[in-house]
């Protein structure tokens, strides 16, 4: 092994018998960097959620390198899944469907999950459920709030996806907004790259702006004419690349965290703006948020204010949750599992796999 070490993200759990009608899912997810199995019951109580995290390996390149994620993740992947079924006190035989992230990721780390979901799948005969990457983020504020039902409206926000989508139902989804260019996440790891920050970015961007003035510099936000729920965030990413260039010109001596904290705040001004007026126009009062930059502290707390002014009720998961693990690929996977979705053994992994 590499030198890859595993969290198990799970709270403790109470191990008991397992009941007449409770499903036990493994799941497991290796679409980018992280290689993660859960079990997790009734999609959602989490027994056990392994991540092994590579973002020590690909930081050294500045963002994540395909091939080396592949290789790391055929390194990981029996280890983790052995964990996730130990840390759960559990055995194959307890477990009643495979569920895996199936799309949208990069396909060499994808295929490396499908394969081994496939493989046990055939193996222990038990189902085989492919999840969608989104559905999983969704799901795991299923995981955090119990109470939570759909029908909701969630921002996804990650370094591969921003969509407000309309949550119909488990599993049913309708997407209202998305970028046109740039995710989120992507966005933010950009910046930070520019403001010679480091790989991921959006952690370290969130935490230097809390030393920055948001208002010091006027930075773009990104609207799409006729189209009120899409993002851009090309244009911001440039902008603020041509304030750095255009200091440097000048001999001038720009400071990081006035760049952060402002590029930060024209980020989450379009991001809870959109959200909220989706949530006006199609008539809900329950919001969600999903994916990494959910973790960010600034949109947790602009987003709260503006749901709070608007009568509105905020869910969003835990950051550990938030960033790709696969417990939330137990959530969605139960909710299709349960919708009698099920896949053979051809099920192949899908870089751009559609969401709708
Ligand atoms: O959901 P995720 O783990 O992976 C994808 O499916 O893409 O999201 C990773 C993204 C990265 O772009 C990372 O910079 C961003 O989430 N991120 C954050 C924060 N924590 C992670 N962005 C802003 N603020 C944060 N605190
Ligand atoms: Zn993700």
């Amino acid at each position: 092994m590499t030198g890859i070490s595993f969290v198990n993200a799970a709270k403790q759990h109470n191990i008991c018998k397992k009941g007449a009608d409770d499903v036990y899912i493994l799941s497991v997810e290796s679409s980018c960097d992280e290689t993660s199995a859960a079990v997790v019951k009734n999609g959602r109580e989490v027994f056990s959620n392994i991540i092994a995290s590579q973002i020590d390996i690909h930081k050294i390149y500045g963002g994540v390198v395909p091939e080396i994620a592949s290789r790391k993740h055929i390194e990981c992947i029996n280890p983790v899944i052995e964990e996730a079924l130990a840390g759960a006190s559990v055995t194959l035989s307890d477990i009643d469907a495979v569920c895996v992230t199936y799309g949208p990721g990069l396909v060499g780390s994808l295929l490396v999950g499908v394969s081994a979901a496939k493989a046990i799948a055939f193996a222990e005969n038990k189902p085989l459920v492919g999840v969608h990457h989104i559905g999983g983020h969704i799901s795991a504020n299923y995981i955090c709030h119990k109470e939570l039902e759909p029908p909701f409206i969630c921002l996804v926000v990650s370094g591969g996806h921003t969509n407000v989508v309309e949550v119909k139902d488990y599993g049913k989804y309708n997407i209202i907004g998305r970028t046109r260019d740039d995710a989120a996440g992507e966005a933010f790891d950009k910046v930070a790259r520019t403001i010679g920050l480091g790989y991921p970015g959006g952690s370290k961007i969130d935490a230097l702006s809390k030393e920055g003035d948001k208002d010091s510099i006027v930075f773009p936000h990104g609207h799409i004419e006729g189209f009120p729920y899409d993002f851009s965030f090309s244009g911001i990413k440039s902008s603020v690349l041509n304030y750095v260039n255009g200091c440097n010109m000048k001999g001038e001596e720009y400071n990081k965290a006035d760049i952060a904290a402002s590029f930060q705040k024209a980020v989450v001004d379009v991001l809870v703006e959109h959200t909220i007026s989706a949530a006006k126009e199609y008539g809900y009062t329950k919001i969600a948020m999903a994916g990494g930059v959910a973790c960010n502290t600034s949109l947790r707390e602009e987003m709260e204010n503006a749901c709070n002014q608007a009568g509105y009720r905020l869910y969003y998961p835990d950051p550990v949750l938030c960033t790709d693990n696969a417990a939330m690929i137990g959530a969605a996977g139960y909710y299709e599992y349960m919708n009698g979705v099920r896949h053979g053994y051809d099920l192949n992994a899908i870089a751009n796999l559609k969401f709708e």
